[in-house]
């Protein structure tokens, strides 16, 4: 984690991470109610990651990576390859429950993918953009993000779980 490089005094990338630890909690929750056979409400529960994670890839697509596409090529092509996958497995319950019997452990595949893809750039590429990104950088990602907004806050009950979703889904990585 980035805690003490610095990153987090920056406001888009603490707002990014913020966005991480959302849907950390989030994927805890679905985990829960797959056990649990609760594919409605799992699909629910995607829908609201796909809700947060509009904005939060349009400014790592639009702002952030561009910025560092030249520095670290591959590392942001791999980041921006995995958008893609984890994209297509959310469009999947966008509007109904999936009938396809394979769809849960899909689900579950993909935020395993979703859990890594946030370590490889909590770990790379928000420290590393300290270095690469300057003034004018930094107000380019500040853009794109007054432009593309925020999702709406998920439900209290949703975020109550956090910390321990956080710490069992990042440190433990428990499945
Ligand atoms: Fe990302
Ligand atoms: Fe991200």
């Amino acid at each position: 984690m980035c805690e003490y490089c610095g990153c987090q005094q920056i406001p888009v990338i603490s707002e990014l991470t913020r966005e991480h630890d959302a849907v950390i909690a989030q994927f805890a929750l679905v985990r829960q109610q797959v056990g649990r056979g609760e594919l409605a409400a799992a699909a629910d529960s995607s829908r609201r990651i796909a809700a947060l994670l509009g904005p939060h890839t349009a400014v790592e697509e639009q702002g952030l990576f561009p910025l560092m596409a030249d520095e670290f090529p591959d590392h942001i092509e791999a980041l921006q390859q995995e958008h893609r996958q984890i994209h297509t497995v959310l469009a999947e319950s966008r509007h109904l429950v999936p009938g396809d019997p394979s769809w849960p452990a899909r689900l579950m595949e993909t935020f395993e993918l979703l859990r890594e893809h946030i370590l490889k750039e909590q770990d790379g590429v928000f420290p590393a953009s300290l270095s690469v990104l300057d003034g004018d950088g930094w107000a380019r990602v500040e853009d794109v993000r007054a432009r593309v907004g925020s999702a709406p806050p998920f439900e209290r009950d949703h975020q109550h779980a956090h910390s321990h979703a956080h710490r069992a889904a990042l440190s433990e990585g428990d499945t």
